[in-house]
């Protein structure tokens, strides 16, 4: 398997020293990198520009069983939503952790939307037998978040991040980890660290239908699967069901967030008629892989291009106040959303699986832990509970800080290796040919779409992956001309391992829904 240790070597490479490097600079980096003792120097590596995260558009909110909520239900949904394969200590810890996490994000600067007074407002969304989702600005809850960890992050002189860096691979040592090589202004550079975290986020751009931010290529993930770490949970890929229909794929779909259904908003098939109860009792609420599918299967019944939201029942003011950045860019679309339906369809939001981590974000490589939508604690089991996922990056954000600073004080060691470069000479094996890395993009996420998508059958799957190993085998030994090119690499590695996994799962759980083991039809 290529790794970008073959085409650089010391002498062609920046060395940088640092106690802690995080890969990954949306909440789950930043607030880890925030809970760190401050006497350590942190890097914090950013893909591109730090407001450009998945984090940052996060709409619905955050959840989390505060003051006197009965945290057993907020357990019970989480695990009836992820259809019970989910880890129950993990689920256990989140949800006693959050009353804790949402407090010291308040310290922090956030300001959760409050009433008169002084109540926090706390709304539903899929699943949730209570109201107990926070959020900031109404749906600008990410934002409001990032802006707090932002100011905070610049104001500490032990933290640099740093924009625009493309993490290639993790060196590692006999099962250690000792920092990341990474592609900077042009040149190579090697991140030595004591300790290493990624938080490089999810995979939504393999898929053409997706609510993510371009960044989001799975290249953590495919930095771990270079380095032999473990991944778990890769088939249960979560598709949000309501994502602003457009026919420009080509960039990701805006959300819809789940939290207008939660204030009541119904979903209306192409011939205006609501459709959920045919599907399940808790209709629009029903959990995400639940509703994803029946509006896929409405749309494919009716042959139609997408079903509709329908929130009219609200005035004008309620639904600018409420959901001011989807009122306005639903407005920029030609709708009033106090008359309009809202045409949607069903997009790539979430990865549920990813680099298995345990309680304290501990991967299975020494030295190396992760965080937030790219790994995998096994809270979400088959399909996430909405507005988990913030609330998730957090609790166990602190909690590799906590493990990192027990760590680094009883582990230090000075002389962190140089790259070994001895088994992989700088040239050796580099081919160059013409392939058009820009098409094998284009091509993969079409490849996503049709067969690794809501609903999945084995034929498919199975040429799928034929299809993915005929472009790995050809591309592996390429030498890449720019980060594009490897970060198409990147995506074909995360997309075998999927496809991997849904075909040695052998049933259909959740969010992984398979034909021909699945005991019920559609939903
Ligand atoms: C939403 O606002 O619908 C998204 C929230 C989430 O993904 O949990």
């Amino acid at each position: 398997m290529k790794r970008y240790l073959a085409y650089y070597n010391e002498n062609h490479c920046e060395n940088r020293n640092y106690d802690v490097v995080i890969v990954g600079a949306g909440i789950g980096g930043l607030y880890t990198s925030l809970m760190l003792p401050k006497n350590l120097k942190i890097a914090v590596l950013s893909k591109k520009d730090i407001y450009d995260s998945d984090s940052c558009m996060a709409q619905g909110g955050i959840a989390a069983s505060i003051q006197d909520d009965n945290r057993k239900l907020h357990v019970e949904d989480t695990i009836n939503a992820g259809c019970y394969v989910n880890n129950l200590e993990a689920v256990n810890t989140l949800v006693d952790e959050s009353e804790e996490a949402i407090e010291s994000l308040i310290k922090l600067g956030v300001n959760f939307d409050r009433d008169l007074k002084g109540n926090f407002y706390r709304s539903f969304e899929g699943n949730h037998s209570i109201p107990r989702i926070l959020h900031v600005n109404g749906d600008s809850t990410g934002k409001g978040i990032m802006d707090a960890l932002i100011k905070e992050v610049k104001n500490a002189p032990n933290i640099e991040v740093i924009p625009n860096v493309f993490a290639l691979d993790i060196i590692e040592e006999d099962n250690k980890c000792n920092g990341i090589v990474a592609y900077y202004k042009d040149k190579f550079v090697y991140f030595k660290s004591r300790q290493c975290v990624m938080a490089s986020g999810g995979i939504g751009q393999l898929f053409s239908k997706t609510t993510n931010a371009d960044i989001l290529t799975g290249d953590g993930i495919a930095m771990a699967i270079r380095a032999n770490v473990e991944l778990d949970n890769m088939e249960y890929i979560q598709f949000h069901p309501t994502a602003f229909y457009s026919q420009d794929f080509d960039n990701k779909l805006f959300l819809i967030s789940e939290a207008v259904r939660g204030e009541g908003a119904m979903l209306r098939n192409s011939s205006g008629k609501r459709f959920m109860k045919k599907y399940d009792n808790r209709m629009e609420l029903a959990p995400r892989d639940i509703v994803a599918r029946a509006i896929s299967h409405e749309i494919d019944k009716s042959n139609s291009n997408c079903v509709y939201l329908d929130a009219t029942m609200y005035n004008r003011d309620f639904l600018k106040n409420r959901f001011n950045k989807i009122y306005s860019e639903c407005k920029n679309n030609g709708l009033q959303i106090e008359k309009d339906y809202i045409p949607v369809i069903p997009a790539e939001h979430y990865f549920m699986g990813g680099i298995k981590v345990d309680l304290y974000s501990r991967t299975n490589m020494t030295n190396l832990y992760a965080v937030g939508e790219c790994a995998c604690t096994g809270v979400h089991g088959a399909n996430r509970l909405a507005s988990n996922s913030l609330i998730e990056a957090v609790v166990f954000g602190k909690r590799a800080a906590g493990d990192i600073s027990k760590r680094i004080n009883y582990d230090f060691e000075d002389n962190i290796s140089t790259i070994n470069t001895r088994n992989n000479p700088p040239n050796k094996g580099r081919q160059e040919f013409d392939v058009d890395f820009l098409k094998l993009r284009i091509d993969l996420k079409k490849l996503m779409d049709s067969s690794v998508g809501i609903i999945r059958n084995i034929d498919k799957l199975q040429n799928a992956l034929n299809f993915v190993d005929e472009v790995l085998f050809k591309i592996e030994n390429l030498k890449f001309n720019s980060v594009l090119d490897a970060e198409v690499y990147n995506m074909y590695l995360v997309a075998r391992s999927i496809i991997e996994s849904i075909l040695n799962t052998k049933d259909s759980i959740g969010s992984n829904y398979v034909e021909e083991y699945s005991r019920h039809s559609v939903v």
